[in-house]
């Protein structure tokens, strides 16, 4: 059986395990302490500091997040010093960007703005000078405003770690220092894949999804979870929804198996064919020939099929036939279609179009 590494956090005797981090034994037992840069399933990096603690016997306040646990550890995670650490950080990072909440697309599920009101900072300390970055509205799915970002390289091991695409990166250095693609061009004239995966990961408004702009507030949205239609993996995602309408998909890394939160530009952006005027909702019947197709009910489309099929299986046998299936069924719509073809039709001229 594993060994459990005995320590306290704020007076409570805890257990986790060799390797885990503070932080990690910390959330496991109930105990908030406040993040911004760390991110599940991508390296650690303690680049933000907010989530500082003071551990007994250490010279400075440590970063919980990549602080390993070790037997008879004794930690605090809100004595005085810790919070006003914890703070300095927020105020820091809210007067060094242009955090105007108004008509920020993440007004209300920003992580930063979340910290702010939990500190109860009415205004930082210091003078706010956002750094000035022009916006990158180059294409039409991410838009990217850098005057929020809070540096956190939470977008960067999305991209790099989680989807592999290594595009963004930090670039320039110190207060200068920003986040983008090589030679500070825009999405739109670099390698991008446009998965979206740096918006979910952003935790403020510096990179958001283009579509979704004033398509709805966090709050006035409905979450629907579903799962993505494009392929055969299977992937879960969550549609936003205003108004009957789908203004953003996200991934939710709570669904688990089998995209652990990620999805590709496809799931993320392509579900907007669900509104498109063109969308056929019904069956079309050519009743004439050379004449237009036609609005029909689902009974009289599917009574013209099976009466077709069985005209051409009485006349040229059922080999004359064949069924092409899809990677977008489920493998239990694909068995049926099989067996259907098989046992239905009498023929073994089956197929998929994954296989093409
Ligand atoms: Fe630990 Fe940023 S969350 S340093």
């Amino acid at each position: 059986m594993e060994k459990k590494i005995p320590l306290t956090i704020d007076g409570r005797a805890v257990q986790g395990r060799a390797g885990q981090t503070i932080l990690e034994v910390a959330r496991h037992s109930g105990i908030f302490i406040p993040t911004l840069c760390y991110m599940d399933r991508t390296t650690k990096v303690g680049a933000c500091r907010v989530c500082v603690v003071e551990v007994e016997g250490a010279r400075t306040l440590v970063a919980s997040c990549c602080m390993p646990i070790s037997p008879g550890m004794v930690v605090r995670t809100d004595t005085p010093k810790v919070q006003a650490a914890q703070r300095m950080v927020v105020e820091l990072l809210w007067s060094s960007g242009d955090h105007n909440c108004l008509t920020c697309e993440r007004n209300g599920s920003c992580e930063l703005q979340d910290l702010v009101y939990r500190f109860q900072i009415e205004k930082p300390r210091f003078e706010i000078t956002p750094p000035g970055h022009a916006k990158d509205l180059s294409n039409s799915m991410i838009q990217r405003d850098l005057n929020k970002c809070v540096l956190c390289g939470r977008c960067i091991r999305a991209c790099n770690e989680i989807q592999v695409n290594e595009v963004l990166d930090f670039t320039r250095r110190g207060s200068r220092a920003k986040v983008g693609p090589a030679f500070e061009t825009d999405y739109i004239d670099s390698d991008c894949f446009f998965c979206g995966e740096c918006a979910d990961a952003c935790p403020v408004g510096a990179i958001t999804l283009r579509p979704a702009r004033f398509g709805g507030r966090p709050w006035e949205t409905k979450k629907v979870r579903t799962t993505c239609t494009y392929c055969g993996v299977g992937c879960q995602m969550e549609l936003n929804v205003h108004e009957d309408r789908i203004v953003s998909v996200t991934g939710n890394s709570a669904f688990g198996e089998p995209n652990l939160g990620s999805l590709c530009a496809k799931g993320r952006f392509g579900m907007d064919f669900v509104h498109h005027p063109d969308r056929l909702k019904k069956p079309l019947i050519r009743r004439e020939k050379g004449g237009d197709l036609e609005e029909a009910s689902w009974e009289e489309a599917l009574d013209l099929v099976a009466s077709r099929f069985k005209e051409i299986r009485e006349k040229s046998g059922p080999d004359a036939l064949a069924g092409l299936s899809s990677a977008r069924c489920t493998n239990e719509e694909n068995y049926l279609f099989q067996k259907f073809m098989r046992a239905g039709i009498g023929t073994n001229n089956v197929d998929h179009c994954a296989r093409l």
